[in-house]
């Protein structure tokens, strides 16, 4: 490969006084201008913090891509950029997810990156390293950080999600103060982010589904080996990457996004996805419209029994024969010929995948649950639209009345939510106003919840 055609020729490859400061503040971390210079150079966008738990782990991985970099001839350096934890940032990590994309595309245009691994994991993580990756398109390939293992609590497997039913259970008086904070350590006991099919889970799914990754990386549990072993040949790959000029537009075409829509409607990805996936395409330029995921959901099954939809977890999913084996089952209606990181196509990287287990992996033909993943509903609610998840939700909820109990907004709900004096029952549909875009910013998740029975028991 000549100097000129990579990127970071135009710092390290120059002559005179630029160059030699480019090249002496290198010299100065301890590395050899025969490391870097006329070598890919390869951006690790790292979004480790402590801050985001679920993205801990990050500095292991990055250690494996840099080994990998440096076996296929590149030069690996490692970058921060903004973290976001939907555990602890206030108001809402979704009010940072573009400013985080206009971290990542200036972090990799000023500086002198000839492809990028973008290390993503907790829900918003994704998006806005991939949506700032698409500004820039060089060549990228994404690692998610995995799920965490499934919980366990006296007995039975727990989730991130059951946070909700302790809580119920706590209130109503069903599990002591003790049971609470003991639960806390079984929930959320290893690496990774939640291990549901919550929006990280999806998004992990995503960027495979588009060709983003290298295959399996959806489902491979943080605390697994093998998803070391991904980040080592995804640090070889993008190697290759920039060697072939595999930019980010020559995989983002309009039948990836297609296929990432089919396949989150068999997973039963979440609703975060619409809005995630819009934002990539409007970045890449692929023209994408809320009217494409109801058209290409339309006529898909779900495929994958996990929760929320289901019962089970993402590393069930993995020991099932992980999403490659998914896609496999649809070949019928995928298309198969669209170009993956790897240099195949989607449809030879699933060619030879295998369901080890129906009862997580279901067919086409005799599938989980007839309704999929995401619908698009118009009415006088919601004139431009609104997304609604059929496959996790009750099958007697889809054609239902019953008695409006409003809340003006969300601290008229917490005010009046536990009053035993307020006027409703399991028939009533709760409504909270005032938190939509427009009126919060950014657009935060609301998750309103009544007491009424046993959750836990
Ligand atoms: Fe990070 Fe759920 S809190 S993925």
């Amino acid at each position: 490969m000549e100097k000129q055609e990579l990127r970071s020729a135009n710092w390290f490859g120059r002559k005179g006084k630029d160059g030699f400061i480019y090249r002496a503040w290198m010299k100065n971390q301890g590395i050899p201008a025969d490391m870097f210079d006329g070598k890919p150079v390869i951006g690790i966008c790292n979004t480790w913090s402590e801050l985001t738990p679920c993205n801990a782990h990050f500095r292991d991985l990055a250690e494996a891509v840099k080994k990998g970099v440096l076996e296929a001839g590149g030069f690996p350096v490692e970058f921060p950029v903004m973290s976001l934890g939907e555990t602890l940032i206030k108001p809402t990590a979704m009010l940072y997810r573009n400013l985080v994309s206009m971290d990542v595309e200036e972090s990799i245009r000023a500086n002198p990156i000839d492809g990028v691994v973008l290390l993503c994991g907790c829900d918003k993580t994704t998006p806005s390293l991939v949506m700032g990756a698409c500004s820039v398109n060089i060549p990228t390939i994404v690692i998610s950080g995995g799920p965490m293992l499934k919980g366990h609590w006296k007995g039975k497997n727990i989730g991130t999600s059951d946070v909700w039913r302790f809580d119920v259970a706590h209130k109503l008086g069903q599990i002591t103060d003790k049971e609470f904070i003991e639960a806390e350590a079984c929930m959320a006991r290893t690496p990774g982010h939640c291990a549901v099919m919550g929006t990280a889970s999806t998004m992990a799914v995503m960027v495979e589904a588009l060709g983003l990754s290298l295959p399996n990386n959806a489902s491979i549990p943080a605390a697994d080996a093998r998803r070391k072993v991904l980040s080592h040949l995804s640090g070889r790959r993008i190697v290759e990457m920039v060697k072939d000029d595999l930019t980010l537009s020559k995989i983002l075409t309009r039948k990836a996004f297609e296929n990432a829509i089919m396949i989150n409607a068999a997973i039963g990805g979440s609703t975060n996805f619409v809005i995630h996936l819009l934002a990539i395409a409007g970045r890449i330029g692929v023209d994408l419209t809320i009217d494409d995921f109801d058209r290409y959901s339309q006529n898909v099954p779900l495929l994958a029994n996990i929760q929320p939809s289901g019962e089970n977890y993402m590393e069930d999913l993995y020991y099932s024969g992980g999403l490659p084996a998914l896609i496999m089952e649809m070949e019928a209606i995928v298309h198969n010929d669209a170009l993956t990181v790897n240099g195949k196509t989607i449809g030879e990287n699933c060619s030879t995948a295998e369901v080890f287990d129906r009862k997580i992996i279901s067919t086409i033909k005799d599938p989980f649950k007839p309704e999929s993943g995401i619908v698009v509903v118009r009415g006088n609610l919601a004139p431009n639209g609104a997304v609604i998840k059929p496959s996790a939700a009750s099958p007697e909820l889809l054609i239902h009345s019953g008695k409006a109990v409003v809340f003006e907004n969300i601290e008229d709900y917490h005010k009046r939510i536990d009053d035993p004096e307020l006027d409703i029952d399991a028939d009533s549909i709760m409504v909270l106003k005032n938190v939509g875009p427009g009126d919060i910013p950014a657009w935060p998740k609301w998750e309103i919840w009544r007491c009424q029975k046993n959750y836990w028991n």
